[in-house]
């Protein structure tokens, strides 16, 4: 993949394998980076270094050859990421190549603590956000109130900065949410702190990405998440606060839209999603339980139990059409290696209308699924690493969600280590 800016994006509602793929694609990477979103990710790398999960970290860590990035579009807890640092190199990960754009936004204590009170407050329309304080990070960028990473460099700034924001929301966290106030001092030392730890890591990104586009150097852009939480895009509001999209990624990395050459979508091979928000294909009672155990779904980051069903082709549709998805990764496809019969939701029936187009939050809620019963292949596919050595059927299931979703196929997954993946 010589000179390619490649853009890897979630199609479902996130969790759908995209740090696997990403720890794969980023042996051949120069710069790895995260766009958007913080530590409410959570990517699942499995391979020769051990079995991860990532919040922060991009997941071409692995190669000590690629400059891993938190790009401008991010929201970085400074806490989570050293400690994040700190069990890489545990494991022997060589973390030295590790970078955080200076103009990417502080995820401070407060935002961490009103995160929970505000979902909680939000009563019918409660998020289940991560409680990883992304929102209330993204809420202050946008409010102009922001504490950015070079800030942390520089205490005459911080205070001053420190001193607006925490009289705004001690009024709002003593009076509305009845929390103890917020401490000046011990913010700003506490910040400075990380200052100090982070100074060597943190960069203008502007100089490097140039360069980098000069000298056609490979870039891989880490989406997390996926469109159906887009702040603009997805089930609004149970949403994140930034945008995992294609678009996102231009415009959290700074490289221009034209210079990206692939986006690949990346979809399980059933659906999952982690809070709130209409899912029509969700399944309840012991066929949940069941799909559930199978694919052990539960959160990365919080440890929750997924909401699994079957995959949702209007879904993913409406999210590759969005993003512009060149590629298609299918993830997973070995957790249905036993099943006799697997429904995909091809379309929806909404009030006696037949839907072919994902419709907004309200309407979306009440669409009932209308499904094609494929049948399963029974046997394991855990060893197969080429696409004709598949059995027919998985074949067929791969073609059929291909065909419906209108993007060729790029990679199937068939287990969790970075070996046990299918190139098409
Ligand atoms: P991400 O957030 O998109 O990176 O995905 P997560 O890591 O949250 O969730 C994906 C889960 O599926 C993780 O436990 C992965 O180890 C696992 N996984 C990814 N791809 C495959 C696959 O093809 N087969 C199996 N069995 N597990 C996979
Ligand atoms: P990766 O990158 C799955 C969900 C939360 C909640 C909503 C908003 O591993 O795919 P937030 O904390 O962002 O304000 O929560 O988004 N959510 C995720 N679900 N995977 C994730 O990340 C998620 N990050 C946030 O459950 O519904
Ligand atoms: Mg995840």
């Amino acid at each position: 993949m010589a000179g390619s800016v490649i853009v890897v994006v979630g199609t479902q509602w996130g969790d759908e394998g995209k740090g696997k793929l990403v720890d794969l694609l980023s042996g051949e990477a120069d710069i790895c980076m995260r766009f958007q979103g913080g530590g409410n990710a959570g990517h699942t790398v499995v391979n020769d270094f051990g079995d991860f999960k990532l919040h922060l970290v991009p997941c071409g860590i692995f190669n000590p050859d690629c400059i891993c990035i938190l790009g401008t579009g991010t929201v970085v807890d400074p806490q989570s990421l050293l400690e994040e640092l700190q069990t890489l190199e545990q494991h022997g990960v060589l973390a030295r190549n590790m970078l955080v754009s200076g103009r990417a936004h502080v995820v401070m204590p407060y935002h961490k603590l009103l995160d929970q009170v505000e979902d909680e407050a939000r009563g019918a329309y409660r998020v289940g956000t991560t409680g990883r304080g992304i929102g209330p990070a993204y809420t202050d960028k946008v409010a102009r109130i922001g504490i950015r990473i070079s800030d942390l460099l520089d205490e005459v700034i911080l205070r001053e900065k420190l001193a607006v924001v925490v009289q705004r929301h001690n009024a709002l966290l003593t009076n509305i949410y009845h929390q103890p106030p917020l401490d000046l001092e011990e913010l700003l030392s506490q910040a400075l702190a990380w200052g100090r730890q982070l100074r060597t890591r943190i960069i203008d990104t502007i100089p490097l990405m140039r360069l980098a586009l000069r000298a056609q150097k490979n870039v891989i852009l880490e989406g997390q998440l996926s469109a159906m939480k887009d702040l603009d895009w997805g089930s609004y509001p149970f949403v994140t606060s930034s945008s995992p999209t294609a678009a996102g990624a231009a415009l959290g990395s700074g490289i221009p839209p034209r210079d990206i050459s692939r986006i690949i979508g990346v979809a399980k091979a059933y659906s999952t999603q982690v809070g709130t928000g209409p899912m029509p294909t969700e399944l309840q009672g012991a066929e949940a339980e069941n799909l559930r155990k199978l694919g052990g779904e539960f959160g990365a980051t919080t440890g929750r139990a997924r909401r699994v069903g079957w995959f949702d082709a209007v879904v993913t549709r409406f999210v590759t059409e969005l993003n512009g998805c060149t590629d298609l990764s299918i993830t997973k496809l070995d957790i249905l290696d036993n099943l006799a019969e697997i429904p995909v939701c091809t379309a929806y029936r909404y009030k006696g209308e037949l839907l072919n187009d994902l419709p907004d939050t309200a309407q979306h809620e009440l669409c009932e699924p209308v499904y094609e019963i494929l049948p399963g292949w029974q046997t394991s596919t855990l060893e197969v690493r080429r696409l004709q050595d598949l059995p027919y059927n998985a074949r067929a299931y791969l073609d059929r969600l291909t065909q419906l979703v209108n993007v060729p196929l790029h990679s199937v997954g068939v287990g969790p280590h970075r070996e046990q993946t299918i190139l098409a």
